[in-house]
């Protein structure tokens, strides 16, 4: 047996003949006893692969109940060369008729408790191996009860809903097809086996899957990796593939206590630049859309600048040909017709308001209608000359191919070395549709070079921030968040909408992410209006930024939002790396998230209901049970001074009036 062990959780594994299977998975200790996943019995036409806690399986060893590894044209079989405990551990395996290897990995992420796990396919025979499965992991959760799963899902301008279902046999599946991530599902789930939630995500920004699969003997199996459906990976001899890392985290404190090991992950994969303070920005699309013109930006910039925001991003419109969606996109020159003194003096303006610059690109796609596709028509993706589709009037480059990379590189490159940009705002407003089946690799190809462009970006101008955005929260997953510095959850910025959006958002994704505008939005799902204070609060519990048409904005709304801009400042290294705790949610009479951070606590709390009658008759506050305080010590929140413990078993007091919805209360620790 091989034990790995992260911040307080284990995970062991043993091998059982030519498999490798888990043994245990939770606190410490927990492999120390008879494993839950042992079978006593007699496997009935199957085999034992099929029943087995097997972390990783080829179809010729579980070829009935959801395999991990195929290719095509025979089932594929291995034994086991090898198990070293290296960084983690790696275990190799060996198939001598095609001579493919497999190398395992597993490994605990630094300070944490998420496990990620790999593999590594090569191939070392002599001819081609097309591989038509390539899972990243299977995680296996004991359910003799049945499983409780649940997940995210949605589509434009409801992304992140949670939604769960319970599962007692069969298959249950969600995923992209989409060769990105998707605004379908997030590539998150969890099994709540009534004891524990065991969760798994995935880091990749292409097509994808997880599968859960219920067996007769109370084990739920979660196959989590990229989705190879109609495009199957070919290994050349000589050539390995790398899954995605699979993440895997235990949680004894349900989904909630599942998020926070997310957000601790998810900030180790930031590293450094969590130190970076993320800037309060003003985004001009919703005021603008594509009327984007030096004068009227300039006028959003002096207001932007005097309510405190640190950085003006000019969204869509701003370069040739793109006086509307039918034209423009892969001609990144600034329209000299919106930019008379020129696009150099247009940024200098801004920046002389005290302002960073900001800009929006979206270097993979291409109108017709435009000079680059003119040029290079054979750039987009395409099947066998049949008829291009469109989506927003768009095609899909195909930036798996070395010129295309190059083209998207480079032009990010001039840009950033032309102007002093410090925020870039990388969007993808259309999924692939069309795919030349004869490429070895095409999703894979694709996303790779993504990652190659935004290392890239990272590393020749460190000190750019990059939001992700993908017609709202199409691109949000594990391998976009080590690489971005922030994320778009979606276009839907009405205030009782986006409060259930980031709401599903913060149980996958931490608030560092989670970037957030103040508009004045109109809701699509809930109609109901909320105060300028609600959408400032719920803009402050990620990344804050303010995306209204400002200009329109009374003297005492401007006012109200320098207060606030002012207020987040103050808080906004609590909220972006504090641990977080929610209270309630959207539709409960409770809803808040609580962050911490050292001696510092900031509850920023919604009314997402009704008002209780509003005195007119008898009615209570609503109290906002806080967690890992101090009991015994004291915490201040303005005049009013409460112990640990009652504010813990108690709660915080909020309560609400037509013209009070929200609140943003900042407790210190009483020395
Ligand atoms: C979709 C994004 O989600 C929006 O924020 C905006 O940037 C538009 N695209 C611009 O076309």
């Amino acid at each position: 047996m091989w034990t790995i062990a992260g911040a307080s959780t284990e995970y062991a594994v043993a091998a059982t003949g030519d498999r490798i299977d888990l043994v245990a998975w939770g606190p410490h200790g927990v492999g120390d006893g008879p494993s839950p996943f042992a079978v006593h019995g007699k496997v009935q036409y199957m085999l034992p692969g099929d029943v087995a806690a097997v972390e990783y399986a080829p179809d010729g060893l579980r070829p009935f109940l959801g395999a991990d590894l195929a290719v095509a044209g025979h089932a594929l079989t291995w034994r086991l060369d090898s198990v070293l405990e290296t960084d983690g551990l790696a275990a190799t395996f060996a198939d001598e008729v095609s001579g493919l290897r497999v190398a395992l990995r597993w490994r605990f992420a630094p300070g944490t408790d998420v496990v990620e796990r790999w593999a590594v396919v090569h191939n070392d025979g002599p001819s081609p191996v097309t591989l038509t499965r390539l899972g990243s992991a299977g995680f296996c959760v004991p359910t003799p009860g049945g499983a409780e799963l649940s997940y995210l899902c949605g589509q434009w301008a409801e992304e992140f809903t949670p939604a769960s279902t319970r599962l007692t046999r069969g298959r249950f599946e969600i995923g992209s097809a989409q060769g990105v991530t998707g605004h379908q599902f997030a590539p998150y789930l969890a099994v709540d086996n009534g004891d524990a939630v065991y969760g798994v995500e995935l880091a990749w920004t292409g097509s994808w899957q997880i599968t859960a699969d219920a067996d007769a003997a109370g084990l739920t199996r979660v196959r989590v990796g990229r989705s190879l459906d109609g495009a199957p990976v070919t290994l050349a001899p000589g050539e390995s593939v790398t899954t995605p890392v699979a993440a895997g985290a235990y949680s004894a404190d349900g989904l909630d206590g599942l998020a926070r090991q997310w957000h601790a992950y998810q900030r180790g994969l930031a590293g450094d630049r969590l130190a970076r303070t993320p800037k309060v920005i003003y985004n001009s699309w919703e005021a603008t859309t594509f009327d984007v013109t030096a004068d009227g930006q300039l006028a959003l910039a002096d207001i932007a600048a005097s309510l405190g925001v640190e950085t003006f991003v000019v969204d869509d419109g701003w370069f040739v040909g793109r006086d509307d969606d039918h034209g423009g996109l892969g001609d990144w020159t600034p329209d000299p017709a919106k930019f008379p003194d020129g696009f150099g003096a247009f940024v200098s303006a801004v920046r002389a308001r005290g302002l960073e610059f900001g800009l929006w690109v979206e270097p993979e796609m291409v109108n017709p209608r435009s000079a680059l596709y003119a040029a290079h028509p054979d750039w987009v993706y395409q099947a066998d000359g049949r008829p291009l589709t469109t989506i927003r009037n768009q095609y899909l480059l195909d930036l798996g191919r070395r010129e295309v990379f190059e083209f998207v590189r480079s032009t990010l490159d001039s840009l950033l070395g032309s102007y002093p940009i410090a925020y870039l705002k990388w969007d993808f407003n259309r999924p692939r549709t069309e795919a030349d089946r004869s490429v070895a690799d095409l999703d894979g190809a694709h996303v790779r070079n993504l990652y190659r462009v935004l290392d890239h970006l990272r590393a020749a101008h460190p000190a750019v921030t990059i939001e992700g955005c993908a017609a709202g929260g199409a691109r949000v997953d594990l391998a976009m968040g080590a690489r971005t510095d922030v994320l778009w959850p979606s276009d839907n910025t009405a205030p009782l909408d986006r409060l259930r959006i980031q709401h599903g958002f913060l149980s996958a994704f931490a608030p560092h992410l989670m970037s957030s505008w103040v508009t004045d939005a109109n809701g699509m799902f809930d109609e109901r209006s909320r105060s300028l204070a609600f959408r400032f609060v719920l803009a402050s519990a990620g990344v804050l930024g303010i995306g209204a048409d400002i200009t329109k904005w009374t003297a005492e709304q401007r006012a109200e939002a320098a207060s606030w801009v002012a207020r987040y400042k103050e808080v906004r290294d609590v909220v972006t790396g504090g641990v977080v705790h929610r209270i309630g949610g959207p539709g409960q009479s409770r809803c808040a998230v609580q962050y911490t951070l050292g001696d510092r606590v900031v509850v920023l709390a919604w009314n997402a209901g009704g008002l209780d009658g509003l005195d007119r008759v008898p009615a209570r506050d609503i109290r906002l049970p806080l967690r890992d305080l101090d009991p015994t010590a004291r915490y201040q929140a303005g005049d009013a001074v409460y112990s640990g413990a009652h504010l813990m078993s108690v709660g915080l007091p909020v309560r609400w009036t037509h013209t009070h919805d929200a609140d943003l209360v900042v407790l210190e620790l009483l020395g």
